[in-house]
């Protein structure tokens, strides 16, 4: 039996990213099934959350499984003063899978290497979220037939916004190219740049959120300014609604155009563009339940 951590996506070749959206797939199909009769998962969020842990928990409890954990830090020993390695060691006494968010970066690393429970990274800081590029593979997959040379336009924060981060290694292995719309403060770091350089992926930045840059998008993947990264408040206020999506602006976008998002928004994407068929952020999140049954069962060494 294979057991392994997920601490992020470029752990995974091209071949386990087809095999982990086959696999949700089938969850798709039938989630209700009793593969984790006996096990319980632990869900520790040390940040907030509505859609990754919820859908986790789901996800657990539909494959048969138990959920322990806890939403809010405040309430456990950490606030004593008690270390992350502490807590992961007395958690790993009772559980057979941690799911965790913490603010810091390398936060999931560091649990995975101190205990020998695998560890599921639901977000670490402004770094990686592998669930939920799983869970936007899939969307896209879904919605265009195919993963291969896509134009994928990503809008707003790239600079904080962990799951553009994630997204770019996980379609790396399916030739995109990609559309950075950023203003200065917030533009896709160097380090992505570079990774997208040293693996042939062509990119284009942009400060304009132009009709031109959506025309020739197969998807529009809108991000939320990330408001708990920024140190100054004046700066994020600066920023904060710096692009906004309207309905209209989709009018000569592609028939297959999917607007995705991976949630919570603010004010990013007017209401007016949840009516438009080729608005899919509702359903993305939905798909997050398969993605991360699929998830569960692979780093458990779980056949489906
Ligand atoms: N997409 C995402 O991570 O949403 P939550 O913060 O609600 O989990």
């Amino acid at each position: 039996m294979k057991s392994k951590s997920l601490v992020s996506i470029d752990q995974y070749t091209k071949d386990d990213i087809l095999r982990i959206l086959g696999n949700a797939e089938k969850f798709e199909e039938n989630p209700n099934r009793n593969l984790l009769e006996g096990k319980v998962a632990a869900t520790l969020f040390f940040e907030p959350s509505t859609r990754t842990r919820l859908s986790f928990e789901t996800a657990v409890n539909r494959l048969g499984g138990r959920v322990v954990g806890f939403q809010d830090a405040s309430t456990t020993s950490s606030s004593k003063g008690e270390t992350l390695k502490d807590t992961i060691l007395m958690v790993s006494n009772y559980v057979d899978l941690i799911i965790m968010r913490h603010h810091l970066e390398g936060a999931a690393q560091y649990a995975s290497e101190v205990t020998g429970v695998p560890v599921i990274n639901a977000g670490d800081g402004a770094h990686q979220h592998p669930s939920q590029t799983m869970l936007d593979l899939y969307s896209i997959y879904k919605t265009q037939g195919t993963l291969e040379n896509l134009n994928i336009t990503m809008v707003g924060d790239l600079k904080y916004g962990r799951t553009v981060h994630s997204l770019i290694n996980g379609l790396s292995h399916f030739h995109p190219t990609f559309h950075f719309v950023a203003p200065e403060e917030l533009r896709m770091p160097e380090v992505y740049k570079l990774f997208c350089d040293k693996h042939g992926i062509r990119y284009y930045e942009h400060t304009d959120f132009s009709e031109e840059v959506i025309n020739q998008s197969d998807i529009l993947y809108m991000t939320r300014v990330q408001r708990e990264r920024f140190t100054d408040l004046v700066e994020y206020e600066k920023v904060k609604n710096v692009y906004i999506l309207r309905n209209k602006m989709l009018e000569n976008s592609k028939d297959t155009l999917r607007v995705l998002h991976p949630l919570p928004r603010v004010n990013e994407i007017a209401y007016d563009v949840d009516e438009n068929p080729k608005a899919y952020y509702i359903q993305q999140a939905r798909n997050g339940l398969y993605a991360r049954q699929a998830i569960i069962c692979d780093v458990l060494g779980i056949p489906v």
